[in-house]
Order: structure tokens, then sequence, then C-alpha cells
């Protein structure tokens, strides 16, 4: 069966755990795994802007002895010029794996029932599964491994409604972590999204709590994260952001209500004096650097491990 990661979920938590283990050893050993040798090329797809997420597969299929494909969205237009269908016919007779930044969840699955080889989310309007991957294993090893991530608390404030908020929930739960979003009433996380964690993380020894107030979900937390206001395609102007966002900007005074030793996390573009201030992003508790290097390393596990399974 062809194993695909559309979301979070799609890895069981010991299937998480081995993906981690992977990536630990990948960074350990940049060349160890090399299952595109060949090279054979993978396919990655943008149909919106990018720059880590290119760079790091990119780079992780080269290191895994692939050839990267990288496509803009602009010019394929799937679902335009093409259905997304045929496009992912033509894709699965050619390439190893398919990697896709795109709109709507449905386009993805449509992408995964057809392409006949792994599909791979790179971010889509619900869920961005690979960051969420980066950030566990940057939390575990400020924690001291991978053992050390259940029953710790990550806390996310800011858009509950978005990709981001979304793959904390479930990627977290999954982890066995305990997980908190503070976000607006009005920008509560998909139900369905806080159902699945909830069940996930009960099987785990986590939990998952979606709080209205910023100092009540950073409190005590061992891992603070935010991300911006205003995620790509969403219609928010500034002003409105601002009015609905403001009492979630990771600042100092809040910061100060999680442990101690709590890190930073932010997946980035970062926008300095708006969900993030300056002091935090670009202080002593900010692990954002190793976190955007971590993608590197678990999507290169991602890959590999499909690809062993498919
Ligand atoms: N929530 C953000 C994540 C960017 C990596 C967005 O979708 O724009």
């Amino acid at each position: 069966m062809t194993r695909h990661f559309l979301r979070d979920d799609d890895l069981t938590p010991a299937e998480q755990r081995q993906v981690l283990e992977l990536a630990l050893r990948l960074k350990a050993e940049r060349f160890a795994e090399r299952p595109l040798a060949g090279p054979r090329a993978v396919a990655i797809l943008f149909d919106k802007p990018t720059l880590r997420t290119q760079l790091s597969f990119t780079v992780g299929v080269a290191e895994l002895g692939g050839h990267p494909m990288v496509v803009d969205g602009n010019l394929a237009q799937i679902g335009v010029r093409e259905s997304v269908e045929d496009t992912a016919g033509v894709l699965g007779r050619q390439v190893a794996a398919v990697v896709w930044r795109t709109f709507h969840q449905s386009r993805l699955e449509t992408m995964a029932r057809h392409a006949g080889v792994p599909v791979v989310n790179a971010l889509t309007d619900q869920f961005h599964p690979c960051q969420a991957l980066a950030d566990l294993l940057t939390i575990a090893e400020h924690a001291g491994g991978l053992d050390a991530l259940r029953g710790r608390t990550l806390a996310y404030v800011g858009d509950g409604a978005n990709n981001m908020a979304h793959s904390y929930l479930l990627a977290g739960a999954t982890a066995g972590m305990h997980v908190r979003v503070g976000t607006p009433t009005s920008r509560r996380p998909d139900a369905d999204v806080v159902d699945r964690a909830a069940t996930v993380a009960a099987g785990t020894g986590g939990s998952v709590t979606v709080l209205h107030d910023a100092a009540a979900a950073v409190s005590g937390a061992h891992a603070v994260a935010t991300d911006t206001w205003v995620s790509m395609g969403d219609a928010t102007g500034a002003a409105e952001a601002e009015q609905l966002f403001g009492p979630f900007r990771l600042d100092a005074a809040l910061l100060g209500r999680a442990e101690p030793d709590a890190v930073v996390l932010h997946c980035m573009p970062a926008y300095r004096g708006k969900e993030i201030a300056a002091e935090v992003i670009d202080g002593p508790r900010s692990v954002v650097f190793d976190e955007a290097e971590n993608r590197l390393h678990v999507q290169k596990a991602v890959l590999t491990w499909l690809l062993e399974r498919s």
C-alpha cells in the first residue's frame, strides 16, 4: 500500500517516533540513507510562496541521492490547465514521490488517490505537518531527547484556525504532549481537528485545550509557539489582524508566564512587532533557526520512511 503524509495523524504515535528517530540519525549522519539513488526524481510543487520549504526539500532530496524537480504552480496551473487527477497520473509514472504546497487539503487528497507514489504535504490551508514534526524534533533536542516530549506542554498563541494550529494539535497529541491553543473566540481551530486530536491524546497520555486567554494558554508551558497573524491566501487586513490578535502577541511579558527554560518556536516568516516581539524571537530562548534546519532532517526522514513502506 502506498503511504502518504497528508496530515499529522497519518503517522501513528509509534510511526511518528520512528520518523523522529530516523531524523535524528540523518542529522548526525547526513548521507546515511540513499533511497532516491539513481537518481530518482521527486516532484516538488508550489502553489503558494516558499523559501524554507523549497530549500529544505531540494537539499533533502539531493542528499537522499535523488533529483529534486521544483515546479512553480503558476506554470503548472494544476486544476486549471489540467485536473489534479490527470496531473497525478502523469507525475506518478516518472517520479518516486510528490511534495505539494497548495490550498485546500482536498486537492492533496486527490493527488494522493491518483499518483500511485507517496505524496507529502508541504503546507495546505489546513495543515503543515512537516513543520510540526520539525518543531517536535527541536523541542526534544532542547529537552534532552525524544522521550522528553511525552507529558510536556506546548502552547501556541495566535491564529487558532490556521494550518500550524491544526498541525500542533494533531502532532503534539500524537507525541503525548499537552497542547494548548490560545486564540480569539472567532478563530477557534476546526472542531473536527480538535476532536481528532483529543482522541489521539486519550491514547498517548496527552491532552488538547483551546483557550481564549493568552496568559492562561502559556502559563507553565515548556515550549511556546506562534505564527503569522495572516497566513498565505488569508484576506484578513493588517488593522483587523492587529485588533483580533494583538492580545495574543508573544512578547517578553507573555513569555514570562512559561517555564523559565521554555523554548520559543516560530515556523517563519516572522513579523517582529506583530505576532512576536523582536526581543523574544531574537532572544536567548528562541530556537527558530534550529527549527528551520530541522525541516531538512525530518523531511528526509519522512521521504525515506514513506518510500520504504510503499
Ligand atoms: N500559517 C502560515 C505558515 C507559513 C509557513 C501560512 O500558511 O502562511
